[in-house]
Formats: C-alpha cells, sequence, structure tokens
C-alpha cells in the first residue's frame, strides 16, 4: 500500500452477490437456447468470473485472454498489447467478455476490435464495474454491475501492483490526511 494511505470500503459483499446475481439474471434470459463462450480478461476478472458463472444455468465454456496496459502503479499506460491468446475458436460464436472495469476504455475497446476480426455471431460487454469520468474512449458495456465514482479501487480481483486481489469487497484506496 502506498504510505499514507489507506483502505475504506466502497462496494460490500452483499452489494456485489446483488449485482452479480442481477448481470447473471439478464445474462441467462438473453442467451437462452445458446452455447455462449465468456471471455474473461485477466488477470482481474477471474475472481467475479468464477462467481458469475456459478449463477448460470446455459451450456457455456469459458476462456480467458490476457492483455497489459497498465504498467505498474496505478496510471494506465495507453498501450495495450495480448500477453496470452484464447485457446478457443471464437468464429460463429456468441461471445462475452468479462471485464472488473472500464476505466479509460482503452483495453476493451482495443480488445473488442480484435476479437470482431475473427468473425463471432455476437459480441458482447459484461463490466462490473465503470468509472464514467475517466472515460477516453466511449464503450457500449451491455451488461453493466456498477457506476463508481473515480478513485483506484481495489480487491474482488482488482489489484495494485498485484496486492489485493483477495480482498472480498471493492475498497478505496484513500490517502490519509
Ligand atoms: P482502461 O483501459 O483504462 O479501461 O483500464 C482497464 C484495466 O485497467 C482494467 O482491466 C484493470 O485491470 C485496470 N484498472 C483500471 N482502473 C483500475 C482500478 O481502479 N483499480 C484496479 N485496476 C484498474
Amino acid at each position: 500500500m502506498p504510505p499514507q494511505s489507506k483502505l475504506k470500503v466502497l462496494v460490500d459483499r452483499e452489494e456485489i452477490s446483488k449485482t452479480v446475481g442481477r448481470l447473471a439474471f439478464e445474462i441467462n434470459r438473453d442467451y437462452r437456447g445458446k452455447e455462449p463462450l465468456l471471455i474473461g480478461i485477466l488477470k482481474g476478472s477471474f475472481v467475479f468470473m468464477a462467481d458469475l458463472i456459478r449463477h448460470l444455468d446455459l451450456p457455456l465454456e469459458i476462456d480467458f485472454i490476457k492483455v497489459s496496459s497498465y504498467g505498474s502503479g496505478d496510471e494506465s499506460s495507453g498501450k495495450v498489447r495480448i500477453v496470452q491468446g484464447l485457446k478457443t475458436p471464437i468464429r460463429g460464436r456468441d461471445v462475452l467478455v468479462i471485464e472488473d472495469i472500464v476505466d479509460t476504455g482503452i483495453t476493451v475497446s482495443f480488445l473488442l476490435d480484435y476479437l470482431r476480426k475473427k468473425k463471432p455471431a455476437t459480441l458482447r460487454l459484461c463490466a462490473l464495474t465503470h468509472k464514467p469520468s475517466r472515460c477516453q474512449v466511449p464503450v457500449p458495456i451491455d451488461y453493466l454491475g456498477l457506476t463508481i465514482p473515480d478513485g483506484f479501487v481495489v480487491g474482488y480481483g482488482l489489484d495494485l501492483n498485484e496486492r489485493f486481489r483477495h480482498l472480498p469487497e471493492i475498497c478505496v484506496l484513500e490517502s490519509e490526511k
């Protein structure tokens, strides 16, 4: 943790659980009769994805893609790289991308363009959190969990320099006055 900062709970376990349940309800409803491929963006989405899929009553498959946009610390480098690609062909599939947080929008926008070129039948985005105040590239989020204020958040999969992913709540890092 940076010196002089403390963690404050922004989204508690109950609100996370209700949000995941609502998103799962919408996805179950919209993908009825389909066999979607859920693609989690590593590493941040792994906790959210693990909870979400256990609420889904669909013959789904999962895969992961790893991108890097942040170097170290809490500022995006703005350059997105695919560090680990997909194992599953997506041509003709109903693809649902699972993201933990949409901040500037640069990462998901790059990734959606990349996936679209592979000609899936449908391509949608589910994001647990969104910080609209930070938006640089507008991205339509088909399934949105929570809108959160600007501020760096950690927990429930989200990290700062690889720490805090294990926290069960979403917390904001606040500097102590
Ligand atoms: P974007 O490209 O700026 O939208 O950033 C997306 C990626 O940056 C996310 O997948 C996260 O890995 C990371 N990120 C953005 N904001 C935060 C934050 O507040 N806490 C932790 N990671 C973040």
